[in-house]
């Protein structure tokens, strides 16, 4: 069966030592809760995660992420990032997909396929990311834009590659606006997505496949949204900078 899973995007926020703090907040917050989430997962810059991962080493429900990767194995790519460097520093998942990086990295879904292929082969577990722009949903074109990022995004993988992705449906058009979709909007969307998943990998891969939403997702409407049938889940930007309201998200889960 999927799991549920709530996790903070950080984007370019917090120093070290902020990055620090906040996460030793969330730790302590999360420990001794039986209720909420099964899988908290925090995606910090890449300065951080060495740290974050040593300050959660031994406990089993928190895990660290990078949120991009290079396609490279390695070699001259002056400033970028490995897959394997990520993995070697004690992370286990990368967002890939994100629509900032698609938007002003001009990361296209053939790249994006690739770095999927360089994530997975190094043990990293991708948060694959899709979402349609406002102009694409006016115009209609939602159902579409998710289905070909799906296609050239991640179809090329055999379902046993494919599970081990983490999805997450984030609307552009919900993203740092505080406009999130509705819990009907984005159900809509998510049960979409697992229909997709059936006819490409059979209902089994689908049902176990773990759908995340985000744009905007707060404290506040975390319960409705995570009460969906399809909705396995949160990636959280803006309330993933604060521990309280982060770890209430978390705790949406009951
Ligand atoms: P906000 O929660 O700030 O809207 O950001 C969502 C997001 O982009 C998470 O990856």
């Amino acid at each position: 069966m999927r799991k549920n899973i709530v996790a903070g995007n950080w984007k370019m926020n917090l120093d070290y030592n902020e990055g620090l703090s906040l996460f030793s907040e969330v730790l302590n917050m999360v420990k001794d809760e039986a209720t909420g989430a099964q899988e908290v997962v925090v995606c910090s810059p890449f300065i951080h995660l060495h740290s974050l991962a040593q300050l959660a080493k031994g406990n089993g429900r928190v895990s660290i992420g990078a949120q991009n990767a290079h396609q490279a194995e390695s070699g001259a790519y002056t400033g970028e990032v490995s897959a394997k460097q990520i993995k070697s520093v004690g992370a286990t998942y990368v967002i890939l997909g994100h629509s900032e990086r698609r938007q002003y990295f001009g990361e296209t879904n053939q790249l994006l396929a690739q770095k999927t292929d360089t994530a997975l082969a190094n043990g990293l577990k991708p948060i694959f990311c899709i979402g349609e722009t406002l102009q694409e949903r006016e115009a209609g074109q939602h159902f579409n834009i998710i289905k070909t990022q799906l296609e050239e995004g991640v179809y090329h993988l055999d379902a046993d590659k494919f599970a081990q992705l983490v999805l997450a449906y984030e609307p552009v058009w919900a993203i740092g606006t505080g406009v999130t979709a509705t819990s009907e909007q984005a159900q809509e969307i998510h049960a979409f997505i697992r229909q997709e998943l059936a006819a490409k990998y059979g209902q089994q891969v689908a049902d176990d496949t773990t759908i995340l939403y985000g744009g905007s997702c707060n404290a506040k409407n975390a319960p409705e949204l995570f009460a969906q049938p399809d909705i396995d889940g949160g990636l959280i930007g803006g309330a993933s900078l604060k521990s309280r309201d982060f770890t209430d998200i978390v705790k949406a889960f009951n």
